[in-house]
């Protein structure tokens, strides 16, 4: 995929504390921005379980764990590790724009990666 079309800065790098994720919403869709293992990630916030917001949880091994139940989604995929969730959560495509900690983080909702 080319171009920023559909890309809306969220943050910048500097604002992402690693494995701590931040929660945004862009056109009414919550999204979960997570820095880890050197890359950010962008992923639905909301668990495919249940109503429940995944930047609520805990980033380990490129995964996001859901606090209710505790199935985990993969930042790159959005896959569960197992029950209860079953289905995968949409993933979003990210671009960083610069350089350092002031480096713009961009989202796009209107693709999914
Ligand atoms: S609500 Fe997320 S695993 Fe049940």
């Amino acid at each position: 995929m080319t171009g920023t079309e559909g890309f809306v800065p969220v943050c910048t790098v500097g604002d992402l504390e690693e494995d701590v994720p931040r929660r945004v919403e862009l056109g009414g869709v919550p999204v979960a921005v997570v820095r880890t293992e050197g890359s950010v990630f962008a992923v639905d916030d909301t668990c495919s379980h249940a109503n429940v917001s995944l930047s609520e949880g805990e980033v380990t091994d490129c995964r996001i764990e859901c606090w209710l139940h505790g199935s985990s989604f993969d930042l790159r995929t959005g896959e569960p590790s197992g029950l209860p969730a079953t289905r995968p959560i949409p993933v979003y495509p990210v671009k960083i724009e610069g350089d350092g900690p002031g480096a713009a983080v961009l989202v796009s909702v209107t693709q999914e990666s």
